[in-house]
């Protein structure tokens, strides 16, 4: 049995929940006539909203896309997200379709190194040769059960959103350099690095 399995339900005692934390948003902007994809663009659709623009969408999650239809996101930023339904580890994408590539908190999602190598490997591949990789993502240390981060992120208008991202179970532990080093394995160079813990944010270049 893993060091954090559980045989009975959770409990506070299990989580690891930190609060207040803050991504400054506003300042995001992708110039008009570049393509963007954002992986995991579901839900809230934060990178979108960010950028206030035509985007491309890829999620596994036929809910979260329905969770972004519900909540009318394409009307209110007045644009339209071009949804592509698919795994951010083996992309149903041509190569060096982008010239930029968001992850918004998706490749914690992704768990093992395995899979994150399998991730980042796709978005070298469908970027241009000079695409750009923007990347926010948590450190994960903890030892409990359950890691929840709570985000109060600002958006271009003064808007704000509340979001919580969490994962449970074993392999949910990440950390800046072990990303740092996936980006390079994939073929990435380090462009740009600001640490807010317990989050980061990372521009990766593809040449
Ligand atoms: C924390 S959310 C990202 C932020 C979210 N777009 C938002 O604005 O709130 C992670 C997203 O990645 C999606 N996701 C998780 N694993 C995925 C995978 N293997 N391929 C594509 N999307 C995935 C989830 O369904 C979820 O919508």
């Amino acid at each position: 049995m893993g060091r954090a399995e559980l045989t009975r339900p959770i409990q506070a005692s299990d989580v690891e929940e930190i609060k207040n934390i803050v991504v400054d948003l506003r300042d995001l902007t992708i110039s008009a006539e570049l393509e963007v994809l954002d992986v995991g663009a579901g839900g809230e659709s934060v990178i979108f909203r960010s950028l206030g623009r035509e985007i491309y969408g890829l999620e596994s999650a036929e809910e979260e896309m329905n969770i972004t239809r519900e909540k009318g996101i394409e009307d209110i930023v007045g644009a339209k997200i071009h949804w592509i339904q698919g795994d951010a580890r083996e992309m149903p994408l041509d190569d060096r379709q982008f010239d930029v590539v968001t992850s918004f908190f998706t490749c914690m999602y992704m768990r093992d190194t395995e899979n994150k190598q399998k991730m980042l490997n796709e978005c070298y591949r469908v970027l241009k040769a000079d695409g750009v990789l923007y990347l926010w993502d948590f450190s994960i240390t903890t030892l409990k059960q359950v890691f929840v981060g709570k985000l109060e992120i600002l958006l271009p208008g003064d808007q704000a959103v509340s979001v919580s991202y969490g994962i449970g179970g074993e392999e949910k532990e990440q950390s800046l350099e072990g990303m740092k080093e996936i980006a390079a394995n994939a073929g990435f160079t380090l462009l740009q690095e600001e640490v807010n813990s317990p989050y980061f944010f990372l521009k990766f270049g593809k040449k």
